[in-house]
């Protein structure tokens, strides 16, 4: 079932987004966003148990997705093509964009944006850290 994340959800989200970006939590408020109507964190919960989440900003005239995570023993399953879906067709209307910057060398995830049909629009070098990171841009 996916859902809006609730207060008891952020530990896990925590533990999770720290898997993926070094200081997650410092970097990522999830108590302010939770009450904070430019965010959205949906959360995928089957039986009780969280195993993965999406945080979106919505700015101005834009959505910027900025995490999605999916736990890794329940990676390859469709959860996070669910999320995203639930995502577009829930909170963006037709003609809004959704905006994204992703490590060129995270194959998997560029495959999930493509199949939603986000377009490489920049590339900006050494964006995290070492890596380039492409900008992608998708338009409902
Ligand atoms: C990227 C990620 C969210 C995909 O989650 P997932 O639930 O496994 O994705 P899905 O099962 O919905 O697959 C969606 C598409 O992603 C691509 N994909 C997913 N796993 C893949 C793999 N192991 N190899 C290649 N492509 C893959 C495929 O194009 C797939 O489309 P398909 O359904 O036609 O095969 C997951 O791997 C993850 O959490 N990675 C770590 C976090 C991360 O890097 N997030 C993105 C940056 S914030």
């Amino acid at each position: 079932m996916i859902r809006k994340a609730r207060v008891e959800d952020i530990k896990i989200i925590n533990e999770f987004g720290s898997k993926l970006i070094t200081d997650f939590p410092k970097k990522y408020h999830l108590e302010d966003y939770i009450k904070n109507s430019s965010y959205i964190i949906l959360v995928n919960d089957t039986d009780n148990r969280v195993n993965a989440f999406l945080i979106v900003y919505q700015n101005y005239d834009f959505y910027e997705l900025e995490v999605i995570f999916v736990s890794e023993m329940d990676r390859g399953h469709g959860i996070a093509s669910n999320l995203m879906e639930f995502f577009i067709n829930n909170y963006v209307k037709e003609g809004e964009s959704i905006i994204l910057e992703v490590a060129v060398n995270n194959l998997n995830a560029l495959n999930l944006y493509k199949k939603f049909n986000f377009e490489i629009i920049n590339k900006r070098q050494k964006y995290y850290q070492d890596t380039d990171a492409y900008v992608m841009k998708k338009v409902k």
